[in-house]
């Protein structure tokens, strides 16, 4: 059942506010702390679908995996020491938990079936598949795509792999996979991704090395690795952030305070470039937090401007275009996004969905090759039904469009949301934003 929702004009938005832990870092928290031996304690899990169905995965290949008070307890198995499970591992809607589980699975002699929702059973798996299988792993379908029956094996190969795309999931699919194998295991990536992989490996005790060369940052694995258990304090999510930072930059007269935000370079594309756009964004309180660094974001409304935003910036804030082509759609001239590429392979095509957001929400927006191009102004009508195809941050990016636009805009589910940031209506709520269920229900 659809669960249509509408974003009526709002502000202003104030507050202080904490966005719920980190996709990423809760995601390799639990398989870390499976692949470890000894208890894994996470605070600050993110409670979402996505990171519970790596729970539930991670359960069934043999860790044991429970709530305690408000903090998740792992007790892990050891690397190689998982056992194949039952039935199929079902990851949701979730990408990135099914392609690291892949190089779980081919470093260990199980066979699993791999499945998802149907946008997960539609998005590329080649890319993972083609390094893996070079170091033992076999797919018995010949196809690229979920479900898929995988079988691994307990001495993985080790390999040196370039990366064709920038993906951080492919390079920790690898390196996982690279820690049962006998000798080190090395990815090139050309353009760097984002790193809590290789933090958290070190963190967990794994022989880990990170150096420039000539074709981009080379990170290794020594194989035969032993992680321990750790205790892991997972920071706020800048992906999840970016919606609340977004809705406070358009509601006019607002202030928020978003506390405890990861804030690796590797993730804050998005708050460089709304920097360079104008706005008021401060970073304020920086600490670490467990080999993180951390921040509480303070923003204000302000005018946009629109800019270009170079390719190379894109895998430092590749899930948050949806979001940045809304506020450009209330900035001031045109924004040129560049090398959008993967954004076509995410839950959705964004690059796609996106354009076709604000179109339906009378915005100026058009596609040359993998180059998204807004062109905005300070009145934006709004008024349409935004198609979110299965998509969290489609969904959660119109909403915010809404807030500011002339008129409502309501988009077709809001069901997806949860998949990434559960509370995201009672915190805007909270913060002053007007969400209502539209009217009549969808199919
Ligand atoms: C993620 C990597 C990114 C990102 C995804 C989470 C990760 O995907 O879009 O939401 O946790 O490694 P790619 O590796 O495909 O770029």
């Amino acid at each position: 059942m659809h669960q249509p929702l509408t974003s009526f004009k709002s502000g202003p938005l104030s507050g202080r506010v904490r966005v719920p832990g980190d996709k990423s870092i809760s995601h390799r928290s639990l398989i870390f702390g499976a692949l470890a031996t000894g208890t894994t304690r996470i605070s600050g899990l993110l409670e979402a679908e996505d990171v519970l169905a790596t729970a539930r995965v991670v359960a069934a290949l043999g860790a044991e995996v429970a709530r305690e008070g408000e903090d998740w307890l792992v007790r892990g198995r050891g690397v190689g020491g998982l056992r194949a499970p039952d039935g199929a591992l079902d990851f949701g809607n979730s990408g990135t938990g099914a392609r690291l589980m892949m190089g779980v699975v081919a470093g260990h002699d199980i066979a699993a079936v791999l499945t998802g929702d149907a946008s997960l059973c539609r998005r590329p798996m080649g890319r993972i598949l083609t390094p893996l299988k070079r170091m033992g792993l076999t797919v018995s379908e010949d196809r690229d795509t979920l479900p898929l029956r995988l079988r691994g094996t307990s001495e993985p190969i080790p390999i040196v792999y370039e990366l064709p795309v920038p993906s951080a999931q492919v390079k920790s699919a690898v390196l996982i996979a690279g820690l049962h194998a006998p000798g080190r295991t090395s990815v090139i990536e050309p353009e760097a991704t984002r790193d809590h992989t290789e933090r958290m490996l070190a963190y967990f005790g794994a022989e880990v090395a990170v150096e420039p060369s000539d074709r981009g940052r080379v990170i290794s694995v020594a194989g035969d690795a032993e992680l321990a258990g750790r205790a892991v304090a997972v920071p706020g999510d800048p992906s999840s952030a970016a919606f609340l930072v977004a809705a406070a930059l358009l509601a006019e007269g607002s202030d928020i305070t978003v506390e405890g935000v990861l804030v690796n370079p590797t993730r804050t594309g998005f708050y460089e470039t709304l920097r360079e756009m104008g706005a008021d964004i401060r970073y304020e309180n920086e600490r670490d937090q467990g080999g993180e660094p951390v921040a509480d974001i303070r923003v204000r409304t302000g005018a946009l401007a629109g800019v270009a935003v170079p390719a190379g910036r894109a895998p430092t804030m590749i899930d948050e275009y949806p979001c940045l082509a809304v506020l450009a759609a209330f900035a001031e001239g045109e924004t040129r996004m560049e090398g959008l590429a993967e954004l076509r392979v995410k839950e959705s095509d964004r690059l796609a969905a996106t354009a076709a957001g604000l179109a339906a929400c009378g915005v100026d927006a058009r596609i040359e090759g993998d180059t998204l191009i807004v062109t905005g102004g300070s009145r934006v009508g709004g008024g349409g039904t935004v198609a979110t195809h299965m998509d969290h941050r489609i969904a959660m990016a119109f909403l915010t469009l809404g807030l500011a636009s002339e008129r409502p805009v309501t988009i077709d589910d809001s069901g997806f949301i949860a998949t990434s940031f559960p509370s995201y209506i009672d915190l805007m709520t909270a913060l002053g934003a007007r969400l209502e269920p539209a009217e009549g229900n969808g199919a």
